[in-house]
């Protein structure tokens, strides 16, 4: 089966592919055809999942499945949430993003936070959705070169890493996405009976 990931970003099309069974072949927007940035006006992460998928599924009259992820930070009242792409501002990339968080937590002792994915499949003419969450701590200096996004500032509950210290294959075995995505996975499995 053929199934459209609807992101323009590589190292989620890697870690995703790695969670892929090999009955399922994933196309990234690059392979077909869309290189525009599909705006994401929702008021939730569940919205905004829809909304990427929908856009995709309607254009190109594919089956697709996209995410949305946000960080929920717990001493401020689950911010940035579903703006946590553009926290620092619209155009801001993800170290100016960081310093941002690390600015706003300077002082404060409570410093857990979670990751949560909504997937949100379109496929044979209806829509499911999958979520993943991973709790943990927002540490107060960047550790790691690996992944992307806030990983050099998230560790995980129960390691003593961060998410860009630990291998791909750990960090998708425990974190928000890798959890909605064995859902997805699990539900496709049991559509086409393998
Ligand atoms: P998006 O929904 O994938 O666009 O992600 C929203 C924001 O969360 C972006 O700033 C991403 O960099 C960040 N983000 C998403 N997934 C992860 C992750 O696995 N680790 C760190 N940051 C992430």
């Amino acid at each position: 089966m053929q199934l459209v990931f609807a992101t323009h970003n590589q190292n989620k099309l890697e870690e995703v592919k790695k969670l892929t069974p090999s009955n399922i072949t994933l196309i990234s927007l690059s392979e077909i055809g869309c290189t525009e940035d599909i705006p994401e006006i929702g008021k939730s992460l569940e919205e905004n999942a829809q909304i990427k998928a929908n856009y995709v599924t309607e254009k190109y009259n594919l089956p697709c499945f996209a995410d949305d992820t946000g960080l929920l930070v717990n001493a401020l009242k689950g911010a940035p949430g579903i703006y946590s792409a553009r926290y620092a501002g619209e155009g801001k990339n993800a170290e100016e993003n960081m310093n941002k968080l690390l600015d706003e937590l300077v002082n404060i002792t409570d410093r857990s936070a979670h990751f949560k994915t909504i997937i949100a499949l379109n496929l044979q003419g209806s829509t499911s959705l999958f979520d993943g969450i991973v709790e943990g701590e927002i540490i107060s200096e960047k550790l790691g070169d690996d992944g992307f996004g806030y990983d050099p500032i998230f560790r995980p509950n129960g390691y003593q890493e961060t998410f860009a210290q630990l291998s791909l294959a750990t960090k998708n075995s425990i974190s928000h996405r890798g959890k909605a995505i064995q859902k997805l996975m699990i539900h496709l499995r049991q559509l086409s009976n393998v």
